[in-house]
């Protein structure tokens, strides 16, 4: 029997460096989202440290799981099942979040779900959709990520590309360090970008062949290091001088990578003749990059369709959300689930 349309889902994300919590209806509807982020924790080691993200979820676990079924003025028993992270992501902060959610669903006597953080990603962008209509191109880009899939329901997408290198949001937050703009990079780089002439410095969109949907993201961030450095990297730290201007660099490293995003997002689609994309991941919080995608994507006819921007960022309503999806097809766990990291 499948899970009534109405089911509530408790959904609990603990992969990198947020504690979330939520609770779901019927795998659309948030009636909750609590998310405790732990940037502060990180922000003076400029990354996220396993060790002290292991703890931190230790700590803010039960509170978050706690506020999650208050504030969806949900009781234990009205859940229909407990879904989880189970992968990929820190192997200590998962573990946290799947030892939490084995206890409640032996407690409460209700279905373990366990949920792949990627694919929960493009889940929220299909949360942000009415009416489905798969296939789609998805994209996600994170701090971890940056994977183009084409996908054909929300449990089932095949890999058309992958970073050979860094992440997207990796490379933004290496970037961001290097301008000294602080920690996470996406976010600061967006705002030094403001005013900034996205033309002010060039930057090589790497396209890795005419047909390639694979991503490479290292050559950005030595470009931007000798920029820094100066001509044959003479400067022993890498800063800005005075001559050049900051928004102008933000801006124009910001454009190469949102705009190496999008070009492989419209070669995808156009090589598989699938007029609708789906972007998810915390850079899809990314002003130019949905500025800019939603303008390319018009010119070329496809339709382009981001997570709402509050699940861009790991959050646990996106987990609930495809926990849904699994439960209706009955893909649930028992008490020796385990997590991986990749
Ligand atoms: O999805 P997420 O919270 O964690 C992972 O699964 O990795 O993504 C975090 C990443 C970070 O690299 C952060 O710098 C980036 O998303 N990010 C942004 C923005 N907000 C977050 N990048 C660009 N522009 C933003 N507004
Ligand atoms: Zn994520």
């Amino acid at each position: 029997m499948s899970p009534p349309d109405e089911a509530l889902i408790l959904g609990i994300e603990s992969s990198c460096d947020e504690t979330a919590a939520a609770v779901v209806r019927g795998g659309r509807e948030a009636l909750s989202s609590v998310v405790h982020s732990q940037i502060a924790e990180h922000a003076e080691w400029g990354g996220v440290v396993p060790e002290i993200a292991g703890r931190s979820h230790l700590r803010a676990i039960v509170p978050a799981i706690e506020e999650a079924l208050t504030e969806a003025n949900c009781h234990p028993q009205d859940l229909s099942g407990i879904a989880v992270t189970t992968r990929p992501g820190l192997l200590g902060s998962l573990l946290v979040g799947v030892t939490a959610a084995k206890s409640l669903a032996w407690a409460w006597q209700k279905p373990l779900i366990p949920v792949h953080h990627i694919e929960a990603h493009a889940y929220a962008a299909l949360m942000s959709v009415d009416h489905w209509e798969f296939p789609y191109i998805t994209l996600v880009v994170s701090g971890g990520h940056t994977s183009l899939f084409r996908t054909e329901s929300p449990l089932a997408h095949a890999l058309l590309g992958t970073t050979r290198d860094d992440a997207a949001g990796e490379a933004l937050d290496k970037a961001a360090a290097m301008l000294n703009l602080g920690y996470p990079g996406g976010p600061a780089i967006q705002k030094a970008a403001t005013d900034g002439d996205p033309k002010a410095y060039a930057f090589k969109r790497p396209m890795l062949g005419p047909n390639s949907l694979e991503f490479s993201f290292s050559g950005m961030k030595t470009a931007i290091l000798y920029k820094l450095k100066g001509p044959g990297g003479r400067r022993e730290e890498p800063t800005l001088p005075e001559s050049q201007n900051l928004p102008g660099m933000a801006a124009s490293f910001e454009a190469a990578v949102m705009d190496t995003l999008i070009r492989k997002c419209l070669r995808a689609a156009q090589q598989y003749n699938i007029p609708r994309i789906l972007v998810g991941g915390g850079v899809a919080c990314n002003q130019r990059l949905r500025v800019d995608m939603a303008s390319a994507a018009e010119k070329n006819g496809v339709q382009a369709i981001f997570a709402r921007a509050e699940h861009c960022t790991d959050n646990a309503v996106m987990i609930a959300g495809l926990g849904y999806a699994h439960l209706q097809q009955h893909e649930t766990a028992d008490l020796l689930l385990d997590v991986a990291a990749s």
